[in-house]
């Protein structure tokens, strides 16, 4: 183990911030950089998402309805720490590529409205992180508006994200009378000035019932404070960093990122708390970072960034050791060497060449399509990363060639989409048509739009009425058998050649369920 790779491996945070749209995920991600000096006025990461849109020609579509399509990443240095932010869609249309960026994180902040509570898409992140058990801090944002009790969002965030939860700072006020939050990790008051650009001043506090509490917040406020803080230590145990770690407690921070208020906190006790790069597990062993041979997977990728030069990046997590540029890699599905000429990491919302990147890293690897999503890269190992399920689609589509002297494009086309992960593909058993499930209906728009202007292929899109994708297996062959027969109308292939039951109603897999209770249902097809 080299002592090198252990220091860059203790100081890199790699993380995702996820939120229903509008509650400030752009907003918060901005004064991050902020505070990393990686941009230095604010307003520019919106300013770049328009950016982006306008240089890429098919995401011509996520400029006519306004939400960012693409995910990045973004690296910083803060103090003695390297943090990767890994962005994720907001829209929920694109659920599915935010689930499989948690798959590349250690933690995760989440973000969440103070008037707003918890939002649906929220909730399903958040079962995604509890799978994984992945460690979740919360932010509340926006409290310089009127907003909900804390005390209600606390519960509120227990009940809907199934997870304990420990304020570590509290609001003093809130709406027009908000005045501040008091710091109960660091014992310190926060009091609030609006502003976009600068910090407050801290203000040690180490007893709450000093009275300059009073003299800074009124009398009334203070008294309101020592009363919630009472409060707050009767009800919630104390915070264990362990617990957090585990993923069964989730600390709670306060703050208004649009007025950079409570975000250098809540940077701190990130950085502090939050865990460097972990061990991964692999279908063969467990992967830990410190182990001297690279290996990695990719976990995303990424089309047509530059419409001159109709590539993709594929987005890969360096999981152990030091990769290296022009370094022969063992690519394992297609088990030949390779080696990459142009790694790109991606510092400061900067793209440039890198020569090496440690556990933790992302790093952006120009593709002609050699990888799927999912592919592992080692140094030579026979080596299959696992844990990027994909889960049953909520919408369900048959594809039709809707131009037949362009079969061929419409059938490559297709394939690549899918292995960059844009939507799954089922092919029925009984009559071979193809059947495109996604998570919302913008997906098949995508999907259209980039077989035509990519591929020059056409598709119609014919309506199927369908529930669930399960994922089915038994230990018992010939029930397994039995039930395909029966059901031989409604069975299909994934990508990979399982067999997935298409059920047509909620009614009929719960029947199904009963009728065959040999057989056993997924809805992920990681299981
Ligand atoms: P998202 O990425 O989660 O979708 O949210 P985003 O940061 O874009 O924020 C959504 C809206 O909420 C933005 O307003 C933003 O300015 C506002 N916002 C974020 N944090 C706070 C906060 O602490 N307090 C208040 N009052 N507002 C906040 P917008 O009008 O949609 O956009 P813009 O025109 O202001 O950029």
């Amino acid at each position: 183990m080299s002592e090198e790779l252990n220091k860059e491996i203790a100081r890199r945070r790699t993380f995702a911030i996820i939120s229903h749209p509008d509650a400030g995920k752009t907003t918060l991600t901005e004064k991050l950089l902020l505070f990393g000096g990686a941009i230095h006025v604010a307003g520019a990461v919106k300013s770049n998402k328009i950016k982006k849109t306008a240089t890429s020609d098919w995401m011509e579509i996520e400029k006519q309805r306004g939400i960012s399509v693409a995910t990045s990443v973004m690296g910083f240095n803060y103090k003695d720490y390297k943090i990767n932010i890994l962005d994720t869609p907001g829209h929920q249309d694109f659920a599915e590529d935010t689930f499989r960026t948690l798959t590349a994180v250690d933690s995760v902040i989440i973000v969440v409205d103070v008037a707003k509570g918890v939002e649906t898409q929220t909730r399903r992140l958040m079962e995604v992180c509890r799978m994984r058990k992945t460690p979740v801090i919360i932010f509340v944002n926006k409290l310089d508006r009127e907003g909900r009790d804390p005390f209600d969002i606390l519960d509120e965030l227990e009940q809907e994200l199934k997870i304990s939860v420990r304020p570590l700072s509290w609001p003093i006020n809130i709406g027009e009378k908000f005045k501040g939050v008091y710091n109960i990790y660091e014992r310190g008051l926060d009091l609030f000035t609006p502003s976009k650009q600068t910090v407050s001043e801290r203000i040690e506090i180490e007893d709450v019932n000093s009275p300059v509490v009073d003299e800074l917040v009124g009398d009334d406020d203070a008294a309101k404070l020592r009363e919630d803080l009472e409060l707050i230590e009767g009800v919630y145990p104390e915070f264990d960093k362990e617990d957090y770690l585990r993923g069964e407690v989730a600390p709670v921070f306060f703050g208004s990122a649009l007025n950079t208020f409570g975000v250098k906190e809540l940077l701190d006790c990130f950085c502090e708390i939050a865990p460097a790069p972990l061990p991964i597990e692999a279908e063969e062993r467990r992967v830990c970072p410190e182990e001297e041979n690279f290996t990695g997977f990719v976990f995303k990728i990424h089309a047509n960034m530059d419409p001159n030069h109709r590539s993709c990046i594929a987005f890969v997590k360096i999981c152990s050791g030091k990769f290296e540029r022009n370094v022969n890699y063992r690519h394992v599905r297609h088990n030949k060497m390779m080696k990459f000429s142009a790694p790109t990491a991606f510092m400061a919302q900067k793209k440039s060449i890198v020569d090496e990147a440690f556990p933790g890293d992302i790093v952006g690897i120009p593709d002609t399509g050699n990888f799927k999503i999912g592919d592992t890269l080692t140094a030579g190992e026979e080596l299959h990363f696992k844990g990027l399920p994909s889960f049953s689609p909520e919408m369900f589509k048959y594809l039709e060639n809707a131009d037949p002297m362009k079969a061929k494009q419409l059938d490559k086309g297709i394939s690549q989409l899918m292995d960059e992960g844009v939507a799954q593909m089922f092919v029925n058993q009984f009559n071979g048509r193809k059947i495109i499930g996604t998570v919302g209906q913008l997906q098949f728009e995508v999907i259209q739009y980039r077989l035509l202007h990519e591929y020059g292929a056409q598709c119609r899109w014919e309506p199927i009425s369908l529930y669930k994708a399960c994922w089915i297996e038994s230990d018992d062959e010939e029930a397994l058998a039995a039930f395909k027969k029966r059901k031989y109308q409604f069975m299909a292939k994934d990508k990979d050649g399982r067999d997935v039951f298409m059920a047509d109603s909620g009614y009929v897999l719960q029947m199904a369920q009963s009728d065959f209770p040999k057989i056993k249902f997924h809805f992920a097809s990681e299981y």
